[in-house]
């Protein structure tokens, strides 16, 4: 039979043991959600992956356009929404360019509207501008061709592309980021 002292003495080391089992799965997601990079806040200035895109894409070697989304955290009053779209972007196959591609973010430069892809070109449905998959005004109001941005291939994944998202002022000839 147990001497009262040894059972005092499990029951004591049993309910460490426990605590520290429960103690573990709950703190191992919390960690592994902290360290998650999605969850850390970003920097205008930091590349972002355009996601949804690759350039070994078929179509995109084919000369068509595609349409990629740029994540973010975004924090609301309760919740932190950890891959939230930020925005999107064209990237666009372009044989004279260094790397053969080009990205362009989505808003128009006249009024802000989203620019769709359409027959051989881009065209915003707001005032119907057109522009050229080189992201000049073909005919429309707007002050400037799309937007442009800096982009590099994922050192992880060299068909992935990594963006310099930014956003820029609208209705003027100047291509003026928002900070
Ligand atoms: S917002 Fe695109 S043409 Fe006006």
């Amino acid at each position: 039979m147990a001497h009262p002292d040894d059972r005092r003495s499990f029951l004591r080391w049993a309910t460490l043991g426990l605590g520290a089992v429960f103690g573990a799965i709950l703190g191992v997601p919390a960690v592994l959600y902290l360290i998650d990079p999605r969850n850390k806040k970003t920097r205008p200035s930091e590349l972002r992956l355009v996601d949804g895109v690759r350039l070994d894409d078929a179509e995109l070697n084919q000369g068509v356009p595609k349409q990629g989304v740029i994540r973010d955290v975004r924090v609301d009053a309760w919740t932190l929404h950890p891959s939230d779209a930020l925005g999107r972007v064209w990237v666009v196959p372009a044989p004279n360019a260094p790397r053969g591609f080009r990205v362009f973010t989505t808003i128009c430069p006249h009024m802000g509207c989203s620019v769709n892809l359409g027959e051989g070109e881009f065209a915003c449905p707001c005032h119907s501008a057109r522009f050229g998959f080189d992201g000049a005004q073909i005919v429309g109001p707007a002050l400037r061709g799309m937007d442009e941005l800096d982009w590099e291939p994922d050192p992880t994944d060299p068909q992935r592309i990594l963006v310099r998202y930014e956003s820029f002022q609208a209705a003027t000839s100047a291509k003026t980021p928002i900070h």
